[in-house]
């Protein structure tokens, strides 16, 4: 790995991001700072790094705050990613949970929530799963909320836009030729699909949204860069949007272990954490 050499200007604007999202930057994505500003540097005329930390303490709650934080998140997502949790869901939770929620007599519906959706991948190849079996539950609705901290990649989301490049990545021929029309280099997925999504814009530890309990929250690739002090918080947010019985995934990398205890690892799927009541000695404390 090669060695970082921190400038004061280096070191503030990690800390502005790790104080506004949570992330802590990487080694090697502490190399990468420079880079990842170069076009921030460049739209705003600045020189360089030590140029942009001053027009940033000038203007704390700014645009151009908000865009050097923009430009510091991974935002590094594809279509379908982790491509068996997709099985997993199309054959056996999405099933199953649709039997409990019709045992407990509630309307049928799935409620979903994309927390760190990035520009829309995830919530879209749910949105392409949920209908290419539709069929098989004909009368269920899928009801997504996918929310992420970076303004850009919300507005990227909600465009339903993707470069020839994002479709070539995890997402099968015969999804592109359903889903998918070309817009000039580009492609749009369906208005129906995009129907089925409510992008926002939301800080995870601002804990607003999605107002209600979920089936799923899908929290895949965004824990990967907290503290573990950030990470228990976050488990415990994600606990009060939902209840026993309702499912949590994360990304390959990450687990809930030593993290929570509303959440265990699911005995029946693969890959999936379970919301579990709490124990009474854990409500007593
Ligand atoms: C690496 S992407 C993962 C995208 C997708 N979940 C996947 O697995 O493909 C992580 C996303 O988390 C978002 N994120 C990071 N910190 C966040 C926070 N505090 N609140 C909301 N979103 C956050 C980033 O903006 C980024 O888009």
């Amino acid at each position: 790995m090669q060695d970082v050499h921190l400038t004061a200007s280096m070191r503030i604007l990690a800390g502005l991001l790790e104080s506004r999202t949570g992330q802590v930057l990487s080694e090697n994505r502490l190399w990468r700072l420079e880079t990842s500003l170069r076009p921030v540097l460049r739209a705003n005329g600045l020189p360089s790094l030590d140029a942009l930390v001053a027009a940033i303490q000038a203007d704390p709650g700014g645009a151009l705050a908000r865009a050097a934080v923009n430009a510091l998140l991974n935002n590094e997502t594809s279509f379908f990613r982790d491509g068996h949790i997709f099985d997993v869901l199309a054959h056996d939770l999405l099933p199953a949970l649709m039997r409990a929620i019709g045992e407990a007599g509630r309307e049928r519906t799935l409620r979903i929530w994309c927390a760190g959706c990035s520009t829309g991948q995830e919530a879209y190849s749910l949105a392409m799963l949920f209908r290419n079996h539709q069929d098989q539950w004909p009368d269920w609705r899928l009801r997504i909320v996918a929310t992420d901290i970076s303004t850009l990649a919300v507005e990227r989301a909600r465009s339903g836009l993707f470069s020839q490049i994002d479709v070539q990545r995890g997402l099968a021929i015969n999804d592109l030729l359903r889903w998918f029309e070309p817009v000039g280099e580009q492609w749009r997925i369906h208005a129906s699909l995009r129907e089925m999504i409510d992008f926002r814009v939301d800080n995870l530890f601002e804990d607003k949204a999605p107002a209600g309990f979920c089936d799923i929250i899908f929290c895949r690739n965004v824990l990967l860069y907290f503290s573990p002090g950030r990470k228990a918080e976050l488990f415990r947010i994600l606990a009060r949007h939902c209840e026993a019985g309702s499912y949590l995934l994360l990304g390959a990398g990450e687990a809930v272990i030593g993290q929570s205890t509303d959440f265990v690892a699911s005995r029946r799927f693969r890959g999936t954490y379970e919301r579990i009541e709490p124990k009474l000695f854990d409500a007593a404390i």
